[in-house]
């Protein structure tokens, strides 16, 4: 995108990790900032689009056995990105036609963009709020929130490549924990997030280093503090483990190692 042609609102000053994450998809939504920050980590991390795509195609596997094992027809997806291919109305109402799902995101780009997200089936529906994962009463609060889904049934929270952008000291816990009290019991949270775990000390501080360099806040967690995301909760088999190895579609030997993801994934059943 070109910095002349910005949409009011829009900071093409500043790295945003929606665009950032748009660039490394092969997107065209972001601005020189963006794809400088992307390169700074890539220099760091030089899998990271790897990583970006092995996210994605969790998500859509996740999505996808949602609406076809765990019956779920209600989705919650927070920390939405910019539109791309198989997005979760998409994969939920191939599935399931009748499935609704509200997007939310912080994002001016995404919310530019969010007609794309909205293109329902006749049976279904789609919604967008724009609002900010730290404002948890805003998002339960939006007329648009009420009028698509109903809280008193089944949901999938859905939280992927997004928890990582909430530091501890924004109370990353203790937000979850507000959104999980108003999913009725059979619904489900889906988190990804990124990690050092997979990778050397030597290697992680290097990433680190990026990271504080890149100019998007980032707070990565440990396999440790992931799992207590997952407190209470009935984690769905095969529990917490790198994205690629979460119910994956291809053998063994053409999957990526996980250093070059060390992305986390859990999907969890609320009892
Ligand atoms: C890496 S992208 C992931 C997009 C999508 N969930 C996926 O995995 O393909 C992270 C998204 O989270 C959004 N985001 C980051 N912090 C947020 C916040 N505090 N509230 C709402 N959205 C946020 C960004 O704007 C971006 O669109």
């Amino acid at each position: 995108m070109s910095a002349e042609r910005v949409p009011r609102g829009i900071d093409p000053t500043r790295a945003h990790p929606a665009r950032r994450y748009n660039y490394w998809l092969g997107g065209k939504d972001n601005f020189a900032v963006d794809r400088e920050s992307a390169e700074i980590l890539a220099s760091a991390f030089p899998t990271i689009r790897l990583s970006a795509l092995e996210n994605r195609r969790f998500l859509q596997r996740a999505v996808r056995y949602l609406a076809a094992e765990a019956g779920i027809r209600q989705f919650l997806d927070i920390g939405a990105g910019l539109p791309s291919a198989g997005n979760v109305h998409e994969i939920a109402q191939g599935v399931a036609p009748e499935s609704r799902v509200v997007y939310v995101d912080n994002d001016p780009i995404v919310l530019v963009h969010a007609r794309a997200l909205l293109n329902s089936s006749p049976e279904g529906a789609t919604a967008y709020v724009d609002a900010d994962l730290r404002e948890p009463e805003k998002i339960l609060g939006a007329p648009e929130l009420a009028e698509t889904l109903d809280l008193s049934r089944p949901t999938a929270l859905i939280l992927v490549a997004t928890m990582h952008f909430i530091t501890e000291e924004e109370d990353a816990y203790g937000l979850l924990g507000r959104l999980r009290e108003v999913l009725a019991p059979g619904s489900h949270i889906v988190m990804t997030h990124a990690t050092l775990d997979y990778l050397s000390p030597e290697r992680g501080a290097e990433v680190t280093e990026a990271d504080k360099k890149s100019g998007v806040t980032f707070q990565m967690r440990t396999t440790r503090e992931f799992a207590r995301f997952f407190e209470g909760l009935d984690l769905v088999e095969p529990g917490i483990t790198s994205v690629v190895d979460w119910r994956p579609d291809v053998p063994p030997e053409q999957r990526p190692a996980v250093e070059d993801v060390s992305m986390l994934c859990a999907v969890a059943r609320v009892p």
